[in-house]
């Protein structure tokens, strides 16, 4: 299939605005900006090895882990961006200790959205050629526009998002996003810089056979993950299993949402919840899992029901083909 002469991402965020449930030009501006500075990242993604870009920044962000030159340069790619179109009036990132306002828009009425980011998602892959990723996830403020923003602006359960998407700096380049109408993916033609859509409304398959978890915690993990991967690894029973990790949440749930599987980041594990962070990797996966018809979970509850208490809350993370998760979440629930 030749898409040179297919629909564009800009033409879709446009044809489509009519489906979105608030103001569809401000949605589309915001989604704009958000190709932009993936355009840059991934020029930047692409340098590296060439370019004094890949290896460690010197510093930590607030959780602790160690920043790498790419996370800051995609943070602040992100921030200065979103900073520019009145549209946004805060951001939270992975990567920054506390929320941005955004001092020029406090004023207007227009600026009425929260955009939550993991700018570059999978960093440890970056120094070794490995795919990388942004993740994104949008809210309606909730305080008064014209205002300034505040925690609670951020602190929305998942199902409050009005639009959530990821990237993958991968083989080729991709955006796939949802605005709650099913899940649509974009690929980048890197010679002129255009997105193509390639995966119109994208399902991700009701059964899976792919399982994806860091096996190297598996001592510590909880006594039904246990239980789920010898179900999942049984020969006898002829399982069709097989294990695929990347270590790139994007590149692992895209590769999965193609083919069908499960990703697992359990408790017990780098901290009491896991690793993920709820606000910047959960929801926003959670979102387009379940608008591609699977399903996201802690392990016993909906992601996206779960309300926040802090920025950079971490949770448990069972997420994929709609039968692997409740299969799982048997084996939870039992144990
Ligand atoms: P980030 O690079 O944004 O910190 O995210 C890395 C996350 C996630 O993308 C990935 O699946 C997981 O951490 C990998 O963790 P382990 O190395 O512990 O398996
Ligand atoms: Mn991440
Ligand atoms: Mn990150």
């Amino acid at each position: 299939m030749n898409l040179e002469a297919g629909q564009t991402l800009g033409e879709f965020i446009i044809e489509n605005q009519k489906d979105f449930q608030y103001s569809s030009g401000e949605l589309t501006r915001l989604l704009s900006s958000i190709k932009l500075a993936t355009k840059i990242v991934n020029h930047k993604v692409n340098q590296a090895g060439l370019v004094d870009i890949i290896g460690k920044f010197g510093a930590e962000n607030i959780q602790g882990e160690e920043q790498q030159k790419l996370d800051v340069f995609a943070n602040e790619v992100f921030i200065k961006t979103l900073s520019q179109r009145e549209v946004v009036c805060g951001i939270a990132s992975e990567e920054s200790d506390d929320f941005v306002r955004i001092e020029n828009c406090q004023n207007s009425e227009l600026s009425k959205y929260v955009v939550l980011i993991d700018p570059l998602d999978g960093s440890s892959n970056i120094d070794v050629n490995v795919s990388v990723g942004t993740i994104f996830s949008i809210y309606r403020r909730v305080t008064p526009a014209g205002t300034p923003v505040q925690l609670e602006d951020f602190l929305q359960p998942g199902n409050k998002q009005v639009a959530a998407g990821y990237v993958v700096y991968g083989s080729s380049t991709m955006l796939i996003y949802t605005t709650g109408n099913g899940v649509n993916g974009f690929t980048l033609n890197p010679s002129i810089g255009t997105f193509y859509l390639s995966h119109p409304q994208m399902r991700i398959p009701e059964d899976g056979k792919i399982y994806s978890i860091n096996e190297g915690n598996y001592a510590m993990f909880p006594q039904g993950v246990k239980e789920y991967l010898k179900y999942c690894q049984k020969v006898e029973e002829d399982r069709p299993y097989t294990s695929r990790y990347i270590g790139s949440l994007c590149a692992d749930f895209h590769r999965n949402l193609i083919k069908g599987g499960i990703y697992i980041y359990p408790s017990g594990t780098k901290s009491p919840n896991g690793k993920l962070r709820l606000l910047y990797e959960c929801n926003p996966v959670a979102f387009l899992a379940e608008q591609a018809g699977g399903k996201a979970s802690d392990g016993f509850n909906r992601i996206m029901d779960i309300q926040p208490t802090e920025l950079h809350q971490r949770v448990p993370f069972f997420c994929g083909s709609k039968n692997m998760v409740e299969k799982a979440e048997e084996f939870m629930v039992k144990a």
